[in-house]
């Protein structure tokens, strides 16, 4: 079975073990497959027979699915293992989105805490097998902390570039305890990618930011291992956080493959949301991707804070392949969905809150029905920004509707037995 690279603006067809991340001509790269040998039925057996075994690569909830991520490499493969994530209901978080038939696909189970280890593995074995020297990217701070973990266990010497002062701490705590060398930027996420893709152009460092097309074929799977879980049958929708496109990229590829390859017989929409102080993406969809739109980016979600998107192109495909749609959620409903899903026991970051937030408008505006079977991605751990956390349950005044303040007391029973009165 063949792999190759093919560039999505000029048709250039590149080798696999090419090591260039961009075309010659400056468009972005895409990985294409042979059709496996296997059909439909035989391949979700296949699949089905991994799930619970102990090899090395079938533990992993990426390489599981090695026939469409990268077949040639499953030998070499640098994993955790990682994936293998929840999808749970609530029925708080059900109720709030008004969608009774609402699951959760926790991606913040990955073992650095979001979804970015899936695309990580496949990029960081890809530099592996080309022979890089050194593997960079830019940041909003969860793809730099599963770099510098899947870097330390290749041996890779890692740089990551970040926005000064806007990553959260979570995120930058780890960067630096796997022993990435950790830039931190005067200047935003933008100006970030800008700087890392000269740096490897000029100072040969190998790129994973989801530009690279190896990082999209890892977090392709984030949509078959959930369709796997659905036992093949296809949801309505499945909704996801938008920043740089990179997912929503990935999940089109996915079930345009899935379809092809007699894994699904039904395509399900999509629906990417946006931070409304960072929709470049959202206000082109509404005008039928007219124009590339960029816009100056400020958002509580720091994950998502992004003004000019890399994977637009490929990011349109998918939304126009599985007739989805694109909206934007203000900080304030994403800090009311985030508070409704920690509260449900379940947790996650701001970025992430943005799908049920979004699920949620689409059904107040009729587009997604209330009936419909609907899978929310959560894309990062709730730890990742304690900083939010904090603002929002203790400082904020006045204090939010479904803030959670902490109750300092003195060492004495009365004062306890008071608070517990107080909260019946
Ligand atoms: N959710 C979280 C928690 C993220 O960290 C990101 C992106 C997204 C959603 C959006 O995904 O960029 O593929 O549209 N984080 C990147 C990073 C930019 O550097 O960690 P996207």
């Amino acid at each position: 079975m063949a792999t190759w690279q093919i560039c999505g603006s000029c048709g250039e067809r590149l080798s696999e073990m090419d090591p260039a991340t961009r075309c010659p001509c400056g468009g972005l790269l895409e990985i294409q497959h042979d059709r496996p040998m296997e059909d439909g039925i035989s391949l979700r057996r296949l699949f089905e027979e991994r799930w619970g075994q102990h090899g090395d690569l079938d533990r992993s909830g990426v390489w599981r699915y090695r026939e469409l991520v990268l077949p040639s490499a499953a030998g070499q493969a640098v994993s955790h293992p990682e994936g293998n994530t929840p999808l749970i209901r609530r029925t708080a978080v059900a109720e709030w989105s008004g969608l009774p038939e609402l699951m959760l696909k926790h991606e913040g189970h990955n073992p650095t805490g979001s979804f970015k280890d899936r695309g990580m593995t496949v990029g960081v074995t890809q530099a592996r097998r080309i022979d890089a020297a050194a593997v960079a990217c830019a940041s909003t701070g969860n793809t730099s902390a599963s770099l510098a973990a899947y870097a330390a266990q290749a041996g890779l010497t890692a740089l990551v570039f970040v926005p000064a002062g806007q990553v959260a701490l979570g995120k930058l705590s780890q960067s630096l305890a796997y022993g990435a060398r950790t830039l931190l930027v005067r200047g935003d996420f933008d100006a970030c990618l800008r700087l890392v893709q000269e740096a490897s152009t000029r100072l040969g460092v190998y790129l994973v930011n989801s530009i690279n097309p190896f990082r999209l074929e890892g977090q392709k799977t984030i949509v078959l291992e959930l369709l796997h879980q659905l036992r093949w049958h296809s949801p309505d929708w499945i909704v996801l956080p938008a920043g740089n496109l990179g997912n929503t990229a990935a999940f089109g590829k996915a079930l345009r493959e899935a379809h092809a390859w007699g894994l699904i017989e039904r395509i399900p929409r999509l629906a990417a949301v946006q931070a409304a102080g960072a929709g470049p993406f959202a206000a082109a969809f509404a005008e039928h991707f007219a124009r590339r739109l960029t816009v100056k980016a400020e958002t509580i979600a720091t994950a998502i804070k992004i003004g000019d998107p890399a994977s637009w192109d490929r990011a349109v495909r998918s939304i126009r392949e599985t007739n989805g749609v694109v909206t934007s959620v203000t900080d304030g409903e994403i800090l009311e969905a985030k508070a409704v899903i920690d509260a449900a026991g379940v947790g996650c970051e701001p970025a992430s809150a943005a799908s049920v937030a979004g699920a949620r408008q689409l059904v107040q505006r009729g587009v997604i029905q209330r009936g419909e079977r609907v899978v929310a991605v959560l894309t990062g751990h709730v730890l990742k920004d304690p900083g939010a956390l904090i603002t929002y349950h203790q400082e904020t005044e006045p204090p939010p509707a479904r803030a959670n303040r902490p109750v300092e007391i003195e060492a004495d029973l009365r004062e306890v037995e008071r608070v517990l009165r107080g909260s019946r």
